[in-house]
């Protein structure tokens, strides 16, 4: 099967010929991709600093959506010809820039028809990671005033959403540029973080909770944060517990079920996900550069067929 990827870790991305999965183990699924999401993270896979379980020559890509080409003999939740997204990690084989993609279907989630499979399949990482940040590390609730920190990216602006779905008044940090799209996600007040004094203004804002987006900069949400409050980091740079603050490290875990709601949250319009660019397959070198030059909150995706 025709795929994208690596020969050795830190190489160059470039078009690889893989045998497709073997048939799938009782509780799998094998998806044919139409289509598979390139996130910074990808970067990290790339360079090794992800480890997916797998070794080069391998395939990238974590997220996918397309239609169910197989499934295991104790696959219920599934048939042959369903529209599914999935992420999925560790690799069980080859990753999702592939034209096939093999997942537990436990990490499988049905695709809305109003949900096309370019926009699903850059949905589910950074979906299940604002999810997971929100409701299993800070624990939001209702009602609390909810820093994003870094909330300008295809991650932070679904913090932000789901943050306001979730009930919380949520303070933004972004671009002037961007502020207009943070605004339509639900944010009450946005920050430019280019002003040194945002951090001051947060703070006497009263955060109950924050999380952040920007490598490197948890410490300096976490000066934002009331005494007793929470703190999660997606960008793997935890500050040492303060204040009564003790921050939690996130990392996106796959979770069909979660996914599926996520997505129906989507197909209604509460959840924001631009698609700002498509490649196809042997473009995926570049679908990665543009990635890591920064694209604004809208997601790439390398498109099949
Ligand atoms: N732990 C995990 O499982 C996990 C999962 C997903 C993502 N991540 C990581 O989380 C980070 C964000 O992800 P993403 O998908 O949102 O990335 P992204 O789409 O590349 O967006 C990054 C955004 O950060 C903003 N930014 C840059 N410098 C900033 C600063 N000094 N202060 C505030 N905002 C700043 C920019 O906003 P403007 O465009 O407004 O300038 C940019 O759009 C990445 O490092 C990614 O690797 C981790």
């Amino acid at each position: 099967m025709r795929a994208a990827g690596i020969d050795r870790f830190g190489g160059d991305v470039r078009p690889l010929d893989f045998d497709a999965p073997a048939s799938p183990g009782p509780d799998e699924v094998v998806v044919a991709v139409r289509a598979a999401g390139v996130g910074n993270w990808d970067d990290i896979a790339r360079t090794g600093g992800w480890d997916l379980g797998s070794q080069p020559p391998m395939a990238l890509g974590v997220e996918a959506a397309g239609f169910v080409a197989e499934v295991g003999g104790t696959v219920r939740d599934f048939a042959v010809g369903d529209r599914v997204a999935v992420h999925s990690a560790p690799l069980r084989a080859q990753g999702a820039w592939a034209e096939r993609f093999l997942a537990g279907a436990a990490e499988v989630a049905a695709l809305p028809d109003e949900v096309d499979f370019a926009t699903a399949a850059a949905f589910a990482v950074p979906s299940l990671t604002a999810d997971q940040a929100l409701r299993d590390a800070v624990e939001l609730e209702d009602g609390q005033t909810l820093l994003v920190h870094g909330a300008g990216g295809v991650t932070g602006r679904l913090l932000v959403a789901l943050g306001a779905h979730y009930g919380a008044l949520v303070i933004a940090t972004g671009s002037p540029s961007g502020a207009e799209a943070l605004t339509a996600a639900g944010a009450a007040q946005v920050l430019s973080y280019s002003d040194s004094s945002w951090p001051e203004t947060a703070r006497e804002l009263g955060i109950d909770c924050a999380v952040n987006a920007v490598p490197g900069q948890a410490a300096l949400a976490l000066t934002t944060v009331r005494d007793g409050g929470h703190l999660a980091t997606i960008t793997s740079d935890p500050p040492a517990p303060a204040r009564g603050i003790r921050p939690t490290e996130v990392y996106v875990a796959p979770d069909g079920p979660r996914l599926a709601a996520l997505l129906r949250l989507l197909a209604a319009g509460t959840l924001p996900l631009d698609v700002g660019a498509r490649f196809s397959l042997p473009d995926a070198a570049e679908a990665l550069a543009q990635v890591r030059r920064g694209t604004h909150g809208s997601a790439v995706v390398l498109t099949f067929g």
